[in-house]
């Protein structure tokens, strides 16, 4: 009896060794994590807990005040179902001069191209292998600025006009010059890591382009703005304007703005 009781001491001792040592090893090897398309280390249990994501600022204005750098309003989700949305897209080409206010451009941006899914760090549009490789440059009459999208965040870049290298060129009217905004979808070569594939890499880019102009087709159906994909404009002209290295492309261009008063 004795001897039963002692064996079955010995069996929990070896069981509570067991756990402390799976426990342990737990702890000791961090798990991996694919982000942004690399293999990101999970920290260590015994490492300090790294500083969280930074939320996007807020506007320290009112999301109907202009547009100026700096941060924008929390983006807003369209409210429209999908399938009014679907049947609503449509190409317009005649616009107001009416400006979108921050709280528009946005929820504009966000639709676009927009973190969707903070934590994983995956965007409202989707890019071949996950490179991200599309920044989106807003011109406007004042300017053009950088989007940065994590930070949803407006950089001038310049302080021309540079809507006009958009759209109708040498037209007596180029409705480019009407609408408040014109986007210019730009692919950084390099972030998309495949210079060694230069027809994969050409690809992907103009499909990942795309995808941001149908999100933006669809959004603005959803939020009555107009809007024009655009093949038609100055690729090294804007890139001059807005000091882009060689390895960096403007592709394509998008027209957004408001519907005439009295069309
Ligand atoms: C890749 C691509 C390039 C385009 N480029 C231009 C352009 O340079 N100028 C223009 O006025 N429309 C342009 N469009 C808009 C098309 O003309 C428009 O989508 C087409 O006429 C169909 O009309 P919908 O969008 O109303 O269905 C382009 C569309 C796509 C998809």
């Amino acid at each position: 009896m004795k001897t039963a009781n002692f064996l079955n001491l010995l069996l929990a001792v070896a069981l509570v060794l067991l756990c402390a040592e799976l426990h342990f090893r737990r702890g000791a090897s961090p798990a991996t994590s694919v982000v942004d398309g690399r293999t990101a280390q999970a920290p260590a249990a015994d490492q300090p807990t790294p500083a969280p994501e930074p939320e996007p600022a807020t506007r320290p204005f009112h999301a109907d005040a202009p547009i100026m750098e700096g941060p924008l309003p929390p983006p807003q989700r369209d409210e429209m179902p999908l399938g009014e949305a679907l049947a609503k897209r449509r190409t317009d080409r005649e616009f107001s001069t009416e400006e979108l206010t921050a709280q528009e451009l946005s929820d504009l941006l966000w639709a676009a191209s927009g973190f969707n899914r903070r934590d994983e760090r995956k965007l409202t549009a989707p890019t071949a292998i996950n490179r991200q490789e599309i920044d989106i440059y807003v011109c406007r009459r004042d300017g053009a600025y950088l989007w940065k999208p994590f930070e949803n965040d407006l950089k001038r870049v310049s302080e021309k006009d540079l809507r006009g290298l958009t759209g109708r060129r040498g037209a007596n009217r180029n409705f480019a010059l009407d609408a408040d905004i014109a986007l210019v979808y730009v692919v950084d070569w390099e972030r998309q890591k495949m210079q060694d594939r230069p027809d994969d890499a050409k690809k992907y880019a103009l499909v990942d382009c795309g995808f941001i102009g149908q999100n933006v087709y669809l959004h603005c159906a959803a939020a009555g703005l107009r809007t024009v994909f655009l093949g038609s404009l100055d690729p090294a002209a804007i890139a001059a304007e807005l000091g882009l290295p060689e390895t960096r492309t403007p592709v394509f261009a998008q027209t957004v703005g408001k519907a005439p008063r009295n069309p």
